[in-house]
């Protein structure tokens, strides 16, 4: 299919396709093609005036008392039902709130406690590392232990003995997507929660949390959310867990009434119990934004792009970067994939810097990874033709042996 494949045949699909129009939301600088929007979502162009508002027309003008005249109190919940539909949820079970570390180790504590009698928490090897690591943190709290598996051997690993598995719905890496509710009705079989850590998904592949009977979920606001960097993050509690879920970290605004100063702590009820300090309100601001720019999308459309991009992605690399030393490490099948694709290359590292100085933007993940990420909302399939063109200058020419390019960055 992609034999014989141009860019004219690049642009035609982004002339045919009605999601094309929506890049104008975003305020990407000219020559540049950003495949990192799975890393740091793009700045929405109404960011900066809103901002710009909340800043000077309420904290300057209106000061303290924004926090009920703009309903600054209220943000957490308001984003959150921003962030419901967009991951299969209803508005009462999302809220946003603290990074997605902090609301792994709330909900991993909160969970284990509902199953008192089983001290193991189950979670994929070579995930994420943060998940990981506050898994160990609960278990290490509670005197329980931590037993890790390969994602796909992860429902054969369910026993009695697991209080609850964690998992990435979509790897970070190779993009392995998850088949959500099968592997929460393993769990529900076996007596086990779940919770699902949705950082590569939501905004990007259809998730129906509702529809699979899921537990808990996180995720974060950074990536396809458009939040800006350090974005809140989002947390999930299936609607009938919401009362019985204990709040371990239970700040004052999660208390049932924060202002009524009480020196001994009552969880408020629903969600808001999942809220610990006060909100980042600027940051929260921008969240906000980055959520408005999926207003009046068609979601299965969205999603239908991404995976369109990533297939074209992977056959353009195939027919015109074969033979240059990559090997596919993301799935195949756009459906068991999220919306980025990884290639292995034993130079990986300097051929991501060395399409940074070329107007490409991707990233490299350790040990040999080129990841591009396609945001449905604002990569055209012409950007995905010309950066695998650039790709192919840079192998072809060996731009990637500069010397320069092979030592590390701090962040990479
Ligand atoms: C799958 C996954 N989980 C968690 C995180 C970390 O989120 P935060 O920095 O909000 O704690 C990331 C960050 O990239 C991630 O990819």
């Amino acid at each position: 299919m992609t034999a014989g494949f141009t860019r004219q045949d690049a642009l035609a699909l982004d002339a045919a396709s009605s999601l094309t129009a929506m890049r104008d939301r975003f305020a990407l600088p000219e020559g540049v093609i950003y495949l990192d929007g799975n890393s740091l979502g793009a700045l929405p162009r109404t960011t900066p005036a809103h901002l710009a508002q909340v800043v000077t027309g309420q904290w300057g003008r209106d000061l303290i008392t924004s926090w009920n005249r703009h309903d600054w109190i209220g943000l957490p919940t308001r984003l959150g039902g921003m962030i419901a539909p967009l991951v299969g949820a209803r508005a009462d079970e999302v809220i946003a709130c603290d990074s997605t570390s902090v609301n792994l180790f709330k909900l991993i504590a909160g969970a284990v406690a509902l199953r008192p009698d089983r001290r193991t928490i189950l979670i994929e090897a070579d995930g994420f590392p943060t998940d990981r690591y506050m898994a160990d943190a609960v278990a290490a709290l509670i005197g329980g232990a931590v037993r890790a598996a390969p994602r796909d051997a992860l429902a054969n690993q369910i026993d009695d003995d697991i209080a609850l598995v964690v998992v990435t719905h979509v790897d970070y890496r190779s993009g392995d997507r998850r088949d959500m509710a099968a592997l929460t009705a393993a769990a529900h079989r076996m007596g086990a929660l779940i919770l699902w850590d949705l950082s590569h998904s939501a905004g990007a592949v259809p998730v129906d949390l509702a529809g699979s009977d899921a537990d808990l979920a996180v995720g974060c606001g950074y990536k396809y959310l458009n939040g800006g960097p350090g974005a809140p993050a989002f947390l999930f509690v299936a609607r009938r867990l919401q009362d019985a879920l204990p709040s371990v970290l239970s700040g004052w605004m999660g208390h049932v009434q924060p202002f009524a100063f009480e020196q001994s702590y009552r969880p408020a009820t629903g969600l808001a119990r999942f809220l610990c300090g006060t909100p980042p309100i600027l940051a929260m601001a921008a969240l906000e934004q980055g959520l408005a720019q999926f207003d009046g999308v068609d979601l299965p459309n969205l999603f239908a792009k991404g995976e369109a991009l990533g297939d074209l992605f992977i056959r353009l690399m195939e027919a015109r970067c074969g033979g240059q030393g990559f090997t596919l490490s993301s799935p195949r099948e756009a459906r068991a994939r999220g919306s980025h694709v990884c290639f292995a290359h034993d130079h990986a590292y300097p051929i991501c810097r060395a399409l940074i100085e070329r107007g490409v933007i991707g990233d490299f993940r350790a040990p040999d990874l080129l990841r591009m990420g396609f945001a449905p909302l604002y990569t055209r399939f012409v950007d995905v033709w010309d950066a695998v063109e650039i790709i192919r200058e840079v192998m072809t020419g060996r731009a990637w042996e500069d010397e320069r390019l092979q030592q590390r960055e701090a962040v990479t």
